[in-house]
């Protein structure tokens, strides 16, 4: 399920524990006017000088100056770090990390629920015998065994068979609605199927959760495919069609071969070929890449050989690169797409296909390139060179020098021009305002969700992490400030981070990845999109330390007025003092 562990937890813990509940068993407290009072167990004492507030949901030690909340009580009383800490009090007030995460799920579960009947529905529709859409699946070479692996089912052309069906089994009509396996006629004002005669495609997340489905017409007609429209579990640009299946598959190979539709998917699946997915029609989207990205770092675009395949291919190259694969690119040769060459041959020749015809990302951008100049005429020649060499100057140095080389041979130009060319537009370009990275996706720059934190802090935490990723020396002297973690995806981060440097010296951003949830992950695509750190990432790094520091007398300020309020008649004034003469240095040491 997509959610983070931590901020919903921690948030979770925080509604759920009274300070003064979780201290009192283990330190025996007495109601001191609007506070409690106790002996201090983090220093030996006779005279009770730890209070609590419960208001504040702090606790502090006039003798000793221990200071903190729930989560620091625990850590310091039984020697724990933060995240042992969060576990320890989730188990207490059963917060079960994961149960947090089922939660935020289940508003979604009667949906997933609702869906998954009707797959079922679809499905014993097919197994009927002589169904129309067995029969259409038949004559277009899927075998039996292929249906029931994808689940694949058929929609009657009755107006209410499914929901008539999903009405009995008590889904009401409201929610059939919103997840279109149904519409009501503005005519009649009845209810009726979405997806009617039609060969079903069920489209199951990698939770194996039926989320939506495609439904192909049986021969010809518009619209050729109907797909669920979105809703509060379909999100059409998130999802991979054929991923349940193929994720293993895709680790196991090392790459994923992306095609565009359902039928390529379940065609060379079935012709074995399975480390295959589908974008379902749109071109890629930054975040089908950064779920792709999780199973594996290259990817083969195999795109239908016309315009369209042509122009999707060029963009899911960017994408691609973006979310940090390898790309290379094809275009099947006997077909119009992957699963018409499927049916004339087998796997063991697709793959030698692939081999002899993909191109690599930047090889493919230049014969497209070419292929809309007349490499006849000077006119034409020239202009392939300069567009080239644009594309070329975006590369970094080393790829660039490669391709150099190579688009030179290739195309029988004089290295060096090329060069020239490359460079100037690589310095025209520097010499402009950069851009920002990249255009952001669909809301995607919010800060997380949760408690709301200053872009200073939050920048400050990308900052560091973006840091430690680079260098793990710095980890140790992060490890010891964890109030540099804000925001619950940070934390999570950092704690996978202290994993992956604990096992391996060597940082792999993989071993990162496969550790964290979906909100931690997008967070952390935030933070590779956003920071770029410049050659000094010493003098980064210092500066961030500083920065906390900052961070860190603001937060005792607020201690100081916390304390300042547990204090009473009895309250030894010298410290009253001191605390009020704190608070004016830090003060102005934070204006400066
Ligand atoms: P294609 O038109 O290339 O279909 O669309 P296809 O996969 O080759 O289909 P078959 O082989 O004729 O059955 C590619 C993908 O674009 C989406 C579907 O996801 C389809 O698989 N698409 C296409 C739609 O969503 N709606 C359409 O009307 C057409
Ligand atoms: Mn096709």
């Amino acid at each position: 399920m997509e959610s983070n562990s931590y901020s919903a937890a921690v948030e979770e813990i925080k509604s759920r524990c009274n300070i003064v509940d979780l201290i009192s068993p283990l330190v025996p407290l007495k109601r001191a006017g609007s506070n409690y009072k106790g002996c201090c167990p983090f220093h030996k004492e006779k005279t009770p000088s730890f209070v609590v507030s419960e208001s504040r949901q702090t606790y502090h030690c006039f003798g000793c100056g221990e200071h903190g909340d729930a989560f620091k009580f625990i850590e310091k009383y039984y020697n724990k770090t933060f995240p042992e800490a969060v576990e320890q009090l989730a188990k207490q007030y059963g917060v079960e990390i994961d149960t947090v995460y089922a939660r935020q799920g289940k508003k979604k579960e009667p949906y997933y629920e609702a869906n998954r009947l009707a797959a079922r529905f679809f499905y014993s529709g097919i197994c009927a015998k002589g169904n129309r859409g067995f029969e259409y699946m038949r004559g277009r070479g899927i075998e039996p065994a292929t249906i029931k692996k994808f689940g694949i089912g058929y929609a009657d052309a009755g107006w209410d068979s499914l929901s008539g069906y999903l009405k009995k089994q008590g889904i009401d009509e409201g929610m059939l609605k919103e997840i279109s396996l149904a519409r009501t006629s503005q005519k009649s004002g009845k209810l009726y199927d979405f997806f009617r005669d039609r060969v079903i495609f069920p489209i199951i997340n990698t939770q194996g959760r039926v989320i939506g489905f495609g439904g192909r017409i049986l021969g010809d007609g518009e619209p050729k495919y109907l797909n669920s429209l979105e809703s509060l579990i379909f999100q059409k640009g998130q999802n991979l069609f054929g991923l349940n299946l193929t994720r293993s598959e895709i680790q196991k190979e090392g790459f994923a071969i992306m095609v565009e539709g359902y039928m390529d998917v379940v065609g060379l699946y079935q012709a074995g070929v399975k480390n295959v997915a589908a974008s379902l029609g749109t071109a890629l989207t930054e975040q089908q890449a950064r779920l792709l990205a999780r199973y594996t770092q290259k990817a083969v675009l195999c795109y239908d050989a016309d315009n369209a395949g042509r122009k999707a291919a060029l963009r899911g190259i960017d994408v691609l690169r973006n979310a940090g694969l390898e790309v290379r690119v094809m275009h099947v040769e006997d077909g119009k797409d992957p699963d018409e060459y499927e049916k004339k041959h087998g796997r063991a020749e697709f793959i030698e296909m692939m081999n002899r015809v993909s191109k690599s990302d930047i090889d493919y951008k230049v014969s497209v390139i070419a292929e809309g100049c007349d490499m006849q005429s000077t006119d034409g020649r020239l202009r392939f060179f300069r567009r080239a060499a644009e594309d070329l100057s975006k590369l970094s140095p080393v790829e660039s020098e490669l391709y150099i080389k190579k688009v030179a041979a290739d195309y029988g130009f004089s290295e060096g021009a090329l060069r020239n060319q490359v460079q100037g537009d690589a310095s025209a370009k520097a010499s402009q305002p950069q851009p920002r990275p990249r255009d952001s996706g669909e809301g995607e720059e919010e800060a997380p969700p949760g408690t709301v934190y200053s872009d200073a802090d939050v920048m400050l935490e990308k900052t560091v992490i973006r840091l430690l990723m680079l260098n793990g020396s710095y980890f140790p002297r992060a490890a010891a400030k964890r109030e540099l973690f804000v925001t619950g995806e940070g934390l999570e981060i950092f704690s996978a981070m202290d994993d992956v440097y604990r096992e391996d010296a060597d940082f792999e951003l993989t071993d990162l990845k496969d550790r964290l949830g979906e909100n931690a992950l997008n967070y952390l695509q935030q933070i590779l999109d956003e920071i770029r750190i410049g050659e000094d990432d010493k003098k980064a790094f210092d500066d961030c330390m500083e920065r906390l520091e900052q961070a860190k007398r603001a937060k005792r300020i607020t201690e100081i007025g916390d304390i300042l309020s547990m204090a009473d008649p009895d309250t030894d004034p010298v410290y009253i003092k001191q605390l009020t003469e704190e608070l004016v240095t830090l003060n102005q040491m934070n204006k400066r």
